[in-house]
């Protein structure tokens, strides 16, 4: 067991908003290392933007916090976990209904580990708190604009499309 306090902030960000990055901001402050694993879910067709743009709107986003790794898993979360030392899964909740569904999450991740890796739960700025990923995916259908929800990355990549 490393001795270092390391972190997992999972996700899809697809794509990643600024209030991902609150979320991140305050969880690399409480451990050592961060990681950010992107899902690649090689079953799970479907994602607006592919790993490699996902992964790259990540990094750009946290090049400036020194204890942030951004990777990308498949399989089980927790297997990612024991394969990297990770004590604790950071979630960011929105609402009441994040809350139903991520204390589910953490229950059967806490159970799958043997009770060794424990859910953080960081609660969502209240003026972020209406950002979401398929928000913006949803707004980008409708050629709306997205700019106070993301990094200008992902709009100049939209741009590109
Ligand atoms: O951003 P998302 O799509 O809400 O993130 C979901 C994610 C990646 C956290 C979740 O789908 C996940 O942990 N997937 C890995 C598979 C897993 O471990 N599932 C939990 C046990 S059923």
């Amino acid at each position: 067991m490393s001795s270092k306090r390391i972190f997992v902030f999972p996700g899809s960000f697809d794509p990643v908003t600024i209030g991902h990055r609150d979320i991140i901001m305050r969880a690399s402050r409480n451990c050592d290392l961060l990681y950010i694993a992107i899902l690649n879910n090689v079953n799970k067709k479907g994602h607006f933007f592919s790993l490699e743009d996902r992964l790259s709107f990540l990094r750009s986003m946290t090049k400036d916090i020194e204890n942030v790794r951004v990777v990308s898993f498949d399989g089980l979360l927790i297997d990612f976990c024991r394969q990297n030392d990770c004590c604790c899964i950071v979630k960011g909740v929105r609402n009441a209904s994040d809350f139903e569904y991520e204390i589910n999450m953490a229950d059967i991740n806490a159970n799958l580990s043997a009770h060794s890796v424990d859910t953080v739960f960081y609660p969502a700025k209240q003026e972020l708190s209406h950002i979401s990923s398929s928000v913006v995916r949803e707004l980008i259908h409708y050629h709306a604009d997205i700019s106070s929800f993301v990094n200008e990355d992902v709009i100049k990549r939209l741009r590109k499309m």
